[in-house]
């Protein structure tokens, strides 16, 4: 079989052509858009009207469309039924829904619910909060040096009382890829639930919820080729079905009775309001593009980025990245021991270098690392050795400029 080739994904995103010598190495934050996505969303503006209120054919076709995109998301993600798959705003909206609409209806003063200390702070702060209302433990299980999640930690941390896990599928700073099926099958072993952050796995590898077994998975359309505004909330359906719902409004409500309504069935329990249809449908066509995506080769391709981008900024004096664990995606962080991260950033931008530079809402990781600030390059699907070559260029010019300014 060929090896993969990021050019042959290339012509599929129009930001890539349209500012010729630029280089995007920022898709941590968010992903390039597929031409299918911005295609599918202008359709339904141009076209469309609301779903699941109207009784004329436009109205119809919208409600028809936006449960095939649910259908869709569901099989791409091995979700058991499209119940399970509610539109959201975004991974940060899915973990907020998790951790207000889970704290009205199970945990109990005294209970545990533990996070790691590589979160980004979407799935770190919503559940210090969780715990402070509960009167629950907050627990932060830590990392070893090479920036892998501390697995013994996890289970010294881990209790019978410990009623929820939140983890990262994949470090956003460290790139670390970790071990979800190992946690989910210790945390379940205790009784806790396992809520997986996959935000930075969704431009990266296949999702699999039911491989995974967790029973919370979300991610964002924005980090996964598609629009803004869209994400996914997939839960186990008897876990959802025994939760309260996160917001009140239209389109969530089966009988309105007082203080004693009776709510709708999932996923409408869940999307109260009108929801963001082209966004729903722009997510469907990236999912289309990627149901069948080749991950492994493009996994095995990154390697050989990998081992390039590693080896070569061990050459630069001064210059270090943020952990090294076995198994990762294509985020480096990297630390200069001379310059601030936001200076070497500013000065890769004025040569059409898209990275960025600070503490990637990740604050609890880079307090213990002591790092005040990072330089992260992120890589996607349509990054080549040749731009990590680039880039490697474009830093000994920025580090040159920098050391320049510095001596005069
Ligand atoms: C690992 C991780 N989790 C959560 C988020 C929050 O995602 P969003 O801003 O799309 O809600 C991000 C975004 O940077 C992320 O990288």
């Amino acid at each position: 079989m060929a090896p993969y080739d990021p050019q042959v994904v290339a012509p599929f995103f129009p930001a890539l052509s349209a500012n010729g010598d630029r280089l995007y190495l920022d898709s941590a934050a968010t992903t390039l858009r597929l031409r299918c996505a911005m295609e599918r969303m202008g359709k339904f503006y141009g076209e469309s009207s609301n779903v699941h209120r109207g009784l004329y054919r436009l109205s119809e076709a919208a409600t028809e469309a936006y449960e095939n995109a649910r259908s869709l998301v569901g099989k791409y993600i091995g979700a058991e039924t499209s119940d399970e798959v509610i539109f959201v705003r975004g991974t940060t909206e899915a973990i907020n829904l998790v951790a207000h609409s889970w704290r009205r209806t199970f945990p109990k003063r005294g209970d545990r619910i533990m996070v790691t200390v590589m979160e980004h702070h979407s799935n770190f702060l919503p559940w210090q909060l969780a715990a402070d209302e509960i009167g629950a433990d907050f627990d932060v299980c830590g990392i070893l040096e090479n920036g892998e999640l501390d697995m013994d930690d996890f289970r010294k941390k881990l209790s019978p009382r410990t009623r929820m896990v939140a983890v990262a599928h994949v470090s956003n700073t460290l790139g670390t890829i970790n071990p979800i099926e190992e946690i989910v099958r210790l945390a379940h072993g205790v009784g806790a639930l396992v809520l997986v952050d996959g935000a930075k796995q969704s431009d990266a590898g296949p999702i699999d919820v039911a491989k995974l077994g967790c029973d919370f998975y979300a991610f964002s359309g924005h980090k996964m080729f598609a629009g803004t505004g869209i994400g996914i909330l997939w839960g186990r359906k008897n876990v959802l079905e025994a939760m309260e719902p996160f917001q009140l409004g239209g389109g969530m409500v089966e009988r309105f009775s007082g203080n004693n309504s009776q709510w709708q069935q999932l996923p409408a329990k869940f999307e109260a309001g009108t929801p963001n249809v082209g966004g729903a449908l722009g997510l469907a066509a990236a999912v289309e593009f990627l149901m069948d995506f080749p991950w492994e080769d493009q996994f095995n391709y990154f390697l050989s980025i990998r081992e390039y981008f590693e080896r070569t900024i061990c050459e630069f004096d001064g210059l270090r990245i943020l952990g090294n664990p076995a198994l990762k995606v294509g985020v480096f962080s990297l630390v200069s021991d001379r310059f601030h991260a936001h200076d070497i950033a500013t000065a890769l931008a004025t040569r059409n270098v898209c990275v960025r530079a600070g503490t990637h809402c990740a604050q609890p990781l880079c307090k213990k690392l002591a790092v005040p600030a990072s330089l992260r390059v992120s890589f996607s699907i349509y990054n080549s050795i040749g731009d990590a070559q680039r880039f490697i260029e474009e830093l000994h010019w920025a580090l040159e400029f920098l050391n320049l300014r510095m001596a005069s």
